[in-house]
């Protein structure tokens, strides 16, 4: 780790691929370095995994370095999150439960607040065939729509209540007119939901009961008070001081509002320039940016192009029908078919395998074999340098397939001033889903190692045909590997 980080005050560590690839664990053990922990993106759509000392902890808002705040580790929610105050208090109840503290937890003054009227909108949108996303049901579009719409509320507005409710009035008043074409069943279904506390903000008359809502957030800013700071100037004082920052991405470069594959995507930017910006930095501060991939897979949870996934329309129908889940999958398939002739059940393989299930929604993570063409993309906006994660999920795998081009099979297609038509092989990509779901892999198969690698601590000590693998990935895409992670658990890791 001291050769990977030599100079370095600033490092990055984001996703390239859609999310879920170990971003919890990797800053779970680069917090050993750093003195600040920061997330700068996203909300609780996220689902942080760090399995330490044989215990699992899943955050969805507070940073993966928080383990290390009984060090006197600094972690922060930046000004670039969008935070709903009823999943952060859960987490710091948690955090109390579990014996841990969080006393050096920084809330930013000015991050965004999701509201009730948030969710519900999410969750009405969602309910309909047409523009589905599968989000997460978090309220995150709507929140950063008011956001960049010059109307949404901020974490501070919690500490002044005149201002909070004079905002929340003005809020309702449009999000109302907004939800009247909507079935009054369908929304009082979804307010009553746990996640919006059981429709104590719901009113039958008015929709949302403005009292409720007041008297509820100004109570979790009573909480959050002694957390809530100028982060933006802290951190920026910190870095000119020589601090070691870490900063922690959620979701993933594909998933990105700017770069992803539009408009199957999240509603932020996550990618490194995105992360920066979260915490009041500049993209050129970051001195090390690692991007994390799966090692020789990729998942990708709710709807959008997935041009390698195994099954093809079959798993993405599967697994976004709301019927699948990690039980009736275990019970269905109760030998992990990792290499079954079926690519579905290929899939389902990998899926149990390596615990494809999101950790915020429960989903089944769609599966599909690493794409090179994705990645060459991918890693324009964040530099070469890799994390591969995972690996040992493919320890049983005789053959390892890895997309190294795609043929193109739809209408003619033009982006830009370049035409693209059917039977064209293409080695880059178009962010766009009217050219991703046309493409059809171009496969390079290799024989796969087919042993066990987790207890593998050396990079020398890697059986040779996944070397081999990796030599390929590395030729095609210029990726730089300087980690492998060989299981979940902090100690599981290969320095190259
Ligand atoms: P994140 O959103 O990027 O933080 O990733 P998630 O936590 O949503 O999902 C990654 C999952 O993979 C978690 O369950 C991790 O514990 C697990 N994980 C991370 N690295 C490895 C690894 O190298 N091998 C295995 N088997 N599991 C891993
Ligand atoms: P982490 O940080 C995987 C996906 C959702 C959906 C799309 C939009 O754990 O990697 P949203 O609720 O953000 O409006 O949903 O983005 N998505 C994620 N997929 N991991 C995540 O976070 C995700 N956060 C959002 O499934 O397709
Ligand atoms: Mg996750």
């Amino acid at each position: 780790m001291e050769k990977l980080l030599k100079n370095v005050n600033v490092l990055a560590i984001t996703c390239l691929q859609w999310g879920d690839t170990g971003k919890g664990k990797l800053v779970d053990l680069f917090a050993l370095w750093a003195d600040i922990i920061a997330r700068g993106t996203g909300g609780d759509n996220a689902g942080h995994t760090i399995c330490y000392n044989g215990n699992t902890y899943v955050f969805h808002i507070v940073p993966s370095g928080i383990l290390y705040d009984k060090d006197g580790k600094i972690n922060i929610i930046g000004n670039g999150t969008v935070v709903y105050a009823k999943t952060l208090c859960n987490e710091l109840g948690l955090l109390t439960a579990n014996g841990l503290s969080y006393q050096n937890l920084m809330l930013a003054w000015n991050a965004k607040l999701i509201l009730p009227s948030h969710i519900l909108l999410d969750r009405v949108r969602e309910s309909g065939k047409d523009g589905r996303i599968g989000s997460t049901g978090k309220g995150i579009a709507p929140t950063y729509m008011d956001h960049v719409g010059r109307k949404g509320l901020i974490v501070n507005d919690l500490l002044n209540p005149d201002i909070f409710a004079a905002k929340l009035k003005r809020h309702l008043v449009e999000k109302r007119l907004l939800l009247k074409n909507y079935d009054h069943g369908l929304i009082q279904e979804i307010m009553a939901h746990e996640h919006l506390e059981h429709g104590a903000y719901y009113n039958a008359k008015k929709i949302f009961d403005e009292e409720s809502i007041i008297q509820k957030y100004l109570a979790y800013g009573q909480k959050l008070r002694p957390l809530i700071k100028d982060t933006d100037n802290f951190l920026r004082n910190a870095h000119k001081g020589g601090a070691k920052i870490l900063l922690e991405g959620a979701q993933g470069n594909l998933l990105s509002i700017d770069h992803g594959t539009y408009p199957y995507v999240t509603s932020s930017d996550c990618s490194v320039a995105g992360l920066a910006k979260g915490v009041g930095l500049s993209a050129r501060d970051v001195d090390k940016s690692l991007g994390i991939i799966k090692g020789f897979y990729e998942t990708r949870v709710g709807e959008g192009p997935f041009p390698t996934e195994m099954g093809g329309k079959e798993s993405d129908l599967w697994c976004n029908g709301g019927q699948a889940t990690k039980e009736i999958e275990a019970a269905k398939y109760a030998k992990v078919p990792i290499n079954w002739q079926s690519a579905f059940d290929q899939g389902v393989g990998i899926r149990i395998r390596g615990g494809e299930y999101g950790a915020t929604t429960g989903r089944p993570r769609r599966t599909g074999w690493l794409d090179l063409p994705l990645l060459s993309y991918s890693i324009k906006f964040s530099g070469p340098e890799v994390v591969l994660t995972k690996l040992d999920v493919l320890d049983e795998c005789e053959v390892i397939k890895i997309c190294s081009a795609y043929r193109y099979e739809g209408p003619t297609f033009q982006h830009a001033d370049r035409t693209i038509k059917a039977g064209d092989v293409l080695k880059d990509v178009i962010p766009n889903d009217e050219f991703l779901k046309h493409c059809v892999p171009i496969y390079r198969e290799f024989p796969g190692w087919q042993c066990s690698i987790e207890k593998t601590r050396n990079f020398t000590d890697l059986p040779s045909k996944l070397k081999d693998i990796l030599q390929f990935i590395v030729e095609e895409t210029g990726i730089d590997p300087k980690i492998i992670s060989v299981g979940a658990d902090r100690e599981a890791t290969i320095f190259v």
